[in-house]
């Protein structure tokens, strides 16, 4: 995907404004702002995907959170290398990833996708750099921690800056829906354990990237103006439709999307025995996933208990306004860290107190991926 295409952060420039900058150049580039967040003794940073969708967020959650870094590095494909881009008040080029990028790289971000991670993530734990990735590519590997720092921080306490050997590691940060669904069932999974649940998803375009962003942007265009709709990135009509995930189905007659709500579920949980079982629908909306869920307890967990729960839960917002018919949306939860949760009801065809329904939104660019691997990247610190 071009460079141009992005422009939905504003962070890039497409016209070359300097030429010869690698990596941070300090001194001549500074404009009015220093942030704190640049520190001599604070790592170096590698953000390798950074004209995506998420590589586009990493910029802005590692700013808004003055992630301390001594230099960072903005890695794309060929195709973006050359381009500019602003960060912070300084303006970087952006470089083509190569094993290189990664040579005194302490933290990378990868987000770009699972074939660049399967690739060169190995690369850079050889070279010394701790790899937070947002791909699929390692999630299930069981020698990697798959980490939501809510839900499950002590599954990489070995792993830190501190402690690190000639080689790196990898920590894998789960799927954006896994995220947002764990973030409210987890509360309630410790408090009553989550025997079964069953997931259905909402997800916004932003969930496949920019250029489907773009997609839905123009199609509604189009379908107003009368035309036919462009059909790139997604097989089908996007705008004023929804449809089934477009991960690919399986054997099993699930999509790949669905399974990984399953068996991320029983990895972060650290629970074979939970049941899981979803369905992933694409909604036309922006950015921002919903989800309803439904989950059946072990032990009793009433209405009551399960708010207070959640109204305590950190990263976590109750929106239940029954009153006012106001519940969670995408876009009251679009570029907030929060997840929102709230339709907080028991479910009445579950005998006594064992069953309940909730329904969620999650801005899925940042909590269900950039947020939550600087929160990893802090805990590596
Ligand atoms: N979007 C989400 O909500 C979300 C949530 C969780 C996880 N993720 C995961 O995060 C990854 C990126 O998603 P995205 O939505 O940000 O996608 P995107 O908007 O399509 O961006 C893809 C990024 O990868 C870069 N890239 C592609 N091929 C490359 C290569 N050979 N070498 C170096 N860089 C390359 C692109 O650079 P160019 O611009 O140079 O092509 C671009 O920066 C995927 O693995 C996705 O599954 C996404």
């Amino acid at each position: 995907m071009h460079a141009s295409a992005f422009v939905h952060r504003n962070y890039i420039h497409h016209p070359p404004i300097f030429s010869s900058c690698r990596r941070v150049c300090f001194a001549s580039r500074l404009r009015s702002t220093i942030r704190m967040s640049l520190k001599e003794d604070g790592p170096s940073v590698a953000v390798v995907g950074v004209t995506g969708a998420v590589g586009q967020e990493f910029l802005q959650v590692l700013s808004d959170r003055d992630f301390p870094y001594r230099s960072i590095s903005m890695l794309a494909s060929r195709r973006s290398a050359g381009h500019h881009l602003s960060f912070e008040g300084r303006e970087y080029e952006i470089e083509e990833l190569v094993p290189e990028s990664f040579d005194d790289v302490d933290i990378a971000l990868f987000s770009a996708g699972g074939s660049v991670s399967r690739d060169m993530a190995p690369i850079a734990v050889q070279r010394g750099a701790f790899v937070v990735d947002n791909s699929s590519a390692f999630r299930m590997d069981p020698r990697v921690p798959l980490v939501i720092p809510e839900v499950n921080p002590d599954a990489m306490a070995h792993i830190s800056l501190r402690k690190r050997g000639k080689e790196g590691a990898i920590i894998a940060n789960p799927n954006c829906s896994t995220i947002i669904c764990l973030m409210a069932a987890t509360p309630l999974h410790r408090h009553a354990k989550v025997v079964r649940m069953v997931v259905s998803t909402y997800q916004a375009a932003s969930g496949a990237g920019a250029a489907a962003m773009e997609e839905l942007k123009l199609q509604t265009r189009e379908v107003l103006d009368g035309k036919q709709p462009t059909c790139k990135i997604f097989k089908q009509q996007y705008a004023f439709n929804l449809f089934s995930h477009n991960a690919p189905i399986l054997s099993n007659g699930y999509n790949e999307e669905e399974m990984k709500l399953v068996k991320e579920t029983r990895k972060i949980w650290d629970d074979l025995s939970v049941k899981v079982t979803a369905t992933c629908i694409r909604v036309p909306v922006m950015r921002a996933h919903a989800e309803s869920i439904n989950l059946q307890f072990e032990k009793s967990m009433d209405e009551a208990t399960a708010r207070q729960i959640l109204e305590e839960a950190a990263g976590l917002v109750v929106i239940d306004d029954r009153s006012s018919n106001l519940f969670p949306t995408p876009l009251e939860v679009s570029n907030k860290d929060d997840v929102a949760v709230g339709r907080i009801r028991q479910d009445l065809s579950q005998e006594g107190n064992h069953g309940l329904d909730i329904f969620v939104c999650g801005d899925q660019i940042r909590k269900g991926a950039a947020l939550n691997a600087v929160q990893i990247a802090e805990k590596l610190l």
